[in-house]
């Protein structure tokens, strides 16, 4: 586990499973229909069941760079942030902006709600290609602007890195953060 504190918001990295997290709500790397997929989507409905993809239909699918929020169903947090990540083409189609826009719309969602623990994955650095290490670093400096901003809304941030090469990334980006 690495932590940092920022602007009174912990920012924690673990490996691990995203599924497996206690915190007041998971981030889903979620596509634009919210019906399901692979990857961290798939490990979050199989792990929730059938009650998450339910309420999902109800939403109306999600655009890329926002995020929604439904129930948990049997997972261990309470609620689910379904965000979408862009699919990574050359990075000259606004991924970069897309991709902090995912970030900070679903720690908006979370703080409306009054949550204060979130638990991120690596976002669009899977099946939609983005390169990790250019993500991270977006992640992280989206999340330490929101903390800076919205001082005290959120108590922790976790990202949960699915291997060690992912997890030595984000130490990086997190290391790097001015401050
Ligand atoms: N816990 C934590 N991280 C995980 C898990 C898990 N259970 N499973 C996969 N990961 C990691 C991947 O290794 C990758 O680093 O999450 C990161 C994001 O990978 P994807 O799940 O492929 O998400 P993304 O790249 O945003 O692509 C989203 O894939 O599953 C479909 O429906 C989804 O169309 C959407 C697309």
């Amino acid at each position: 586990m690495t932590s940092r504190m920022v602007a009174g918001t912990r920012i924690d990295l673990a490996e691990g499973d995203i599924t497996r997290q206690d915190t007041d709500a998971i981030v889903n790397a979620a596509n634009t229909t919210l019906l399901g997929g692979g990857g961290v989507d798939g490990a979050i409905h199989r792990a929730g069941g059938p009650s998450i993809v339910e309420e999902c239909r109800r939403l109306g699918g999600c655009a890329t760079g926002d995020a929604k929020l439904t129930g948990a169903g049997r997972l261990p947090a309470r609620h689910v942030i379904h965000a979408v990540g862009p699919v990574y083409r050359d990075g000259r189609h606004g991924e970069a902006e897309l991709l902090a826009s995912a970030y900070r719309r679903s720690l908006e969602v979370a703080m409306t709600h009054g949550l204060r623990s979130v638990a991120f994955p690596s976002i669009s650095t899977g099946a939609y290609r983005f390169p990790i290490a250019e993500a991270a670093a977006i992640a992280l400096g989206t999340v330490a602007a929101v903390a800076a901003e919205r001082q005290g809304a959120l108590e922790l941030v976790r990202f949960v890195l699915f291997s060690a090469a992912d997890f030595a990334v984000y130490a990086q980006a997190l290391a790097a953060l001015p401050g």
